[in-house]
């Protein structure tokens, strides 16, 4: 018997739980007790039949004892009933002894479920009861979305959440973000786990298709590629409309998977490709580089640029999944990585200042360094999906650094102009009292230590009027992000032109 601590599958009735488990089970190579079938074996009896002679009180009884014994084993998968956690006393102890999953159906799929399931006791006026529960099974940590999954994906999900996957919940319910070396190279093996085994459009760029898009495309059973021609200058919606001509050839329907194979200019555009065709179809995020993996493929941001400025078309469009392979890193060329280190530096500064660590900036520890990097993104944007509040602090450097993209005519990269701009952010801290001087020299030696500028030659009146355009200067108050501390930022509004030029 395995030594691991049970997996509990719970959820609404008609939910899936009995399925996935037992799915679940197979796949961990682990033993399956659904509670309501052991308990009917026990009473020899049906649970129609039981509930009529003992009434529901009697129910309850022989599932609180069953409930006992199995809080006290190891290394099972449970299904429990519908109404076993729904006691205080019980929830607690299999969530402190347990891995809880509770499975997330909306009220709409769960009737078309149980529209004939006159065996269940509880069916008829389930709506109320999905009411009365809906709180409870809300307050249960660990939720798994099951709408448009079938129960091999729910299943997929919960393994891969028990081998560290990570999990970002969002207002409509949430996705995992897979993290493991060499996830792309395998992908056919785990194809109807991802919910891959149908359509899927692999929109990749013109670099990334013969590294990495063609043998991913290969993998799968009828999977088409799309390479896009690469670079910002693409991210268009002339390349929309071509990728919409590709899809439609393809014969694709609602039921295509897009997968975004790419650094963040393809998964901006494939993304709003996703969000919009159709009105709206299945996207897996497969970033490559490491800004993608640690910012633009997580918080469902997507959009292409204007002529008249960047990413003004867009929309929200969480993806089902995040795929994040750090083996492909190796041929991501110096500069990309040295941009992508530009976020992850603004990441520890903000929130994790374990990404400080120069010992984590080594190749070989590109998984964990991701897997710390991410967090911080998904940890702002489910406090804050929308970006309407706290989620600006992941602006730390971004209104220094778009102006001077802009006034160099993009000519310095994004991430050298981050930053550049978490040093101007920096200086503007101490200025402000908020943190010392040897801390401003510490994030200067940690940029240069990485290859990354920290300050640059432009007219400083140039650079200060192109960052008084910023649409987030609401009204034309100025509001920059600044440091609190090491691991903490906050936002500072009306500062004047003579304290923001001061640290130009
Ligand atoms: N949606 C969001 O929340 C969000 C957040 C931040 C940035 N973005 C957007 O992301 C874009 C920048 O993304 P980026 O920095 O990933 O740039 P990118 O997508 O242009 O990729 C950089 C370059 O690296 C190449 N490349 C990618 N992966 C590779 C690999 N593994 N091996 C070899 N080459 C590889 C690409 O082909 C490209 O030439 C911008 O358009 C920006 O607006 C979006
Ligand atoms: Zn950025």
């Amino acid at each position: 018997m395995s030594s691991a601590r049970n997996i509990v599958i719970t959820g609404f009735m008609g939910s899936g739980k009995t399925t996935v488990g037992e799915l679940l089970a197979q796949r961990l190579g682990r033993e399956f007790v659904d509670m309501d079938r052991a308990i009917e074996t026990r009473a020899g009896a049906p649970i129609r039949q039981i509930f009529a002679r003992k009434g529901e009180a009697g129910f309850r009884e022989l599932e609180r004892t069953l409930a006992l014994e199995l809080a006290l084993r190891r290394g099972l998968v449970v299904a429990t009933g519908g109404g076993a956690l729904i006691a205080d006393d019980l929830r607690e102890m299999f969530l402190q002894q347990c891995h809880v999953y509770c499975l997330d159906a909306s009220k709409a799929e769960l009737s078309s479920r149980l529209w004939d399931s006159r065996e269940r006791p509880l069916a008829a006026g389930w709506e109320a009861l999905y009411d009365a529960r809906k709180a409870i099974y809300a307050s249960i940590p660990r939720q798994v979305l099951t709408a448009g999954k079938t129960a091999t994906m729910v299943a997929g999900e919960i393994a891969a959440r028990e081998a560290g996957a990570l999990y970002v919940k969002t207002p409509s319910g949430g996705y995992p973000i897979h993290i493991e070396a060499g996830i792309l190279s395998r992908i056919g093996e785990e194809a109807a786990s991802l919910g891959l085994d149908g359509q899927v459009a692999v929109i990749t760029n013109e670099t990334i298709a013969p590294l990495y898009g063609e043998a991913l495309t290969r993998q799968l059973p009828n999977a088409r590629m799309i390479a896009l021609p690469d670079g910002e200058a693409h991210k268009t919606l002339a390349t929309v409309a071509q990728v919409y001509d590709s899809l439609l050839e393809m014969g694709a329907d609602r039921s295509t998977v897009i997968i975004a194979l790419g650094g963040g200019v393809v998964g901006d555009t494939a993304g709003f490709v996703a969000a919009t065709y159709m009105r709206g179809i299945p996207l897996l995020q497969a970033p490559t580089t490491l800004l993608s993996m640690v910012d633009s493929s997580v918080g469902g941001k997507v959009g292409v640029d204007l002529p008249q400025g960047k990413n003004l078309i867009g929309a929200f469009k969480q993806p089902r999944a995040v795929l994040i392979d750090p083996d492909v890193l190796a041929t991501l060329p110096p500069l990309q990585w040295r941009c992508g280190m530009a976020e992850v530096i603004k990441h520890g500064l903000i929130a994790q200042p374990g990404l400080l660590n120069p010992e984590l900036w080594q190749p070989e520890h590109a998984e964990e360094l991701v897997r710390q990097a991410v967090q911080v993104k998904i940890d702002f944007v489910e406090i804050d999906p929308y970006e309407q509040g706290i989620r600006a602090h992941l602006n730390l450097g971004h209104t220094f650094g778009h102006a001077i993209e802009k006034v160099t005519g993009y000519a310095v990269p994004h991430g050298e102009a981050v930053a550049i701009g978490i040093v101007c952010a920096a200086k503007l801290s101490r200025n402000l009292s908020f943190i010392t001087e040897a801390m401003v020299a510490r994030i200067q030696k940690i940029c240069w230590q990485i290859g990354l500028p920290t300050d640059i030659a432009v007219d400083r009146e140039r650079w200060y009027a192109a960052m008084a355009t910023d649409k987030k200067w609401q009204g034309g108050e100025s509001r920059l992000i600044a440091l609190k501390r090491i691991g903490e930022a906050a936002v500072v509004h009306g500062l004047s032109k003579e304290t923001i030029m001061a640290v130009l």
